[in-house]
């Protein structure tokens, strides 16, 4: 999809957020790497840690997805505007399944916790790959 006026601003945005983007999903996949580890072998105040680390940034890179990029993708790409309006509410599925984990590990129900968390991690990682697509179109147009 080319934009019929691109100019040197919105490509430098654009490859800017997609960048920063790309980055969190890295940070985003070790911590979720370390919090299973802590779920099978570590104590549970670990996992509870590992999880809140992991929440605290999901929270913050959901907030410049939606904020920032989805904002400057819809802005100078509309014809992208039905896959963030998807995204976006994955979003709010998200962290309303965390707010669910959170209370588990609370009640220190390590396993449910960890079934969520699987079932969770794999949808996050469709909706990353998602993305991750998204910024490669948008690096066709830059
Ligand atoms: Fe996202
Ligand atoms: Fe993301």
């Amino acid at each position: 999809m080319k934009s019929s006026n691109p100019s040197i601003e919105t490509n430098e945005t654009l490859a800017y957020t997609s960048l920063r983007i790309s980055n969190d999903h890295d940070r985003l996949n070790s911590l979720y790497t370390c919090l299973m580890q802590e779920i099978d072998g570590g104590p549970p105040h670990a996992a509870q840690n590992c999880f809140f680390r992991l929440r605290d940034m999901l929270n913050g890179h959901f907030d410049v997805e939606d904020r920032i990029h989805f904002s400057v993708v819809r802005r100078f790409r509309p014809g992208f505007g039905s896959l963030i309006e998807a995204l976006s509410k994955e979003h709010s599925d998200f962290r309303a399944d965390m707010e669910k984990i959170q209370r588990l590990l609370s009640e220190n129900d390590l396993k449910e916790s960890k079934r969520l968390l699987m079932r969770f991690a794999d949808r996050f990682l469709l909706h990353e790959c998602t993305e991750e697509a998204l910024i490669a179109d948008l690096d066709k147009t830059f």
